[in-house]
C-alpha cells in the first residue's frame, strides 16, 4: 500500500457503519445500486464454484453471489467493513457458505495461486495507486481459463472536469480517502500485462454523491442507458471489465 493510501483502512473502518445508509437510500443512490447490481448479475451469470471478493465493503454484491450458489471468501483491508459484511451475510442466512473472512490488501492477497474459480472487486480500484499490481494479484489467485470482474472510474468520461480535480487533489471531494480516475488505454495495458484478455466492457453512469443536490437523475439515467455499450460507452463514468485468464 502506498503512503497516499495509508488512510484508507481507517477511513473505511469509520465509514463501515454508515456506508449503506449514506449511499444507497436517496433516489440517486437507489438508482446507482440497482443499476450496478443488474450489471454485475449479467456479467457473472455463468459463475459458479469458489469465488473471492476483494473489498466487499458491506457485502452488497457478496450476498447475491452467495444466493446464486457460489461459495465465497472475502478479503478487505478494513476490519470494520469485514465485521459489517459478516453481519449482513449471516443476516441473509448465508453464514455457512462463506469459507473465510480475511483482512488483507489486494496488492498481496493472502491466498494460493489458482485457488479460486473467480475473483471480483468492485468500487475499489478508484482507491488504488497501483491498479496493475492489483490486477495481477486478482489474476494470480484464479484458475487459467476462468474469469474475473472489476470496475474502475473512467477519467475520460462525461465527468472529466470533476475527475481531473479529484486526480490533482488525490482524494474524493469532501472525503479523506485516496481517490483516482484511470485512463481506459492504460487499464487495457494493465489487463494484458496481468495475463488477462478483456471479454466484455460495460459502461455505467452514476450520480456522484456531491452532485445529488443538483437533481441530475433524469439526465444521468439517459446517459447511463446510452453508455452501456457501443461508442458512447467510452464516455461512461465507470467501466465494468470482465476478463479471462489466459
Ligand atoms: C467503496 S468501498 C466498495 C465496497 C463494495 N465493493 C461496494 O461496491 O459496495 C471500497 C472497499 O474497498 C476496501 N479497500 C480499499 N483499499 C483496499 C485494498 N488495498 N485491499 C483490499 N480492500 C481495500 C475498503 O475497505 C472498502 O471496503
Amino acid at each position: 500500500m502506498s503512503i497516499r493510501e495509508e488512510a484508507n483502512p481507517g477511513f473505511y473502518d469509520a465509514d463501515s457503519t454508515i456506508y449503506d445508509q449514506q449511499r444507497w437510500v436517496s433516489r440517486s443512490g437507489v438508482f446507482t445500486n440497482e443499476t450496478q447490481q443488474a450489471i454485475v448479475a449479467k456479467m457473472t451469470a455463468d459463475w459458479g464454484g469458489e469465488g473471492l471478493e476483494i473489498g466487499p465493503g458491506t457485502a452488497r454484491f457478496t450476498v447475491p453471489l452467495l444466493r446464486k450458489g457460489l461459495k465465497m471468501t472475502v478479503c478487505d483491508i478494513s476490519s470494520g467493513m469485514l465485521d459489517v459484511a459478516r453481519r449482513n451475510i449471516e443476516g441473509a442466512g448465508f453464514g455457512k457458505h462463506v469459507k473465510a473472512y480475511r483482512e488483507g490488501s489486494i496488492y498481496e492477497l493472502p491466498f494460493e495461486d489458482e485457488e479460486f474459480s473467480h475473483s471480483i472487486c468492485l468500487n475499489v480500484f478508484n482507491h488504488l495507486e497501483d491498479p496493475g499490481q492489483a490486477l495481477s494479484e486478482m489474476a494470480r489467485v484464479i484458475k487459467s481459463g476462468s474469469t474475473l470482474l472489476f470496475n474502475y472510474a473512467n477519467l475520460c468520461s462525461w465527468y472529466f472536469p470533476a475527475a481531473m480535480r479529484i486526480n490533482s487533489r488525490g482524494s474524493a471531494v469532501g472525503q479523506e480517502v485516496y481517490s483516482t480516475w484511470e485512463r481506459p488505454g492504460v487499464m487495457e495495458r494493465h489487463i494484458r500485462k496481468a495475463g488477462l484478455d478483456l471479454v466484455t466492457r460495460t459502461g455505467h453512469v452514476h450520480v456522484p454523491r456531491e452532485l445529488e443536490k443538483f437533481k441530475l437523475l433524469p439526465v444521468v439515467k439517459v446517459l447511463d442507458r446510452l453508455s452501456r455499450r457501443g461508442p458512447l460507452s467510452s464516455l461512461a463514468a465507470v467501466h465494468f471489465c470482465l476478463c479471462r485468464k489466459r
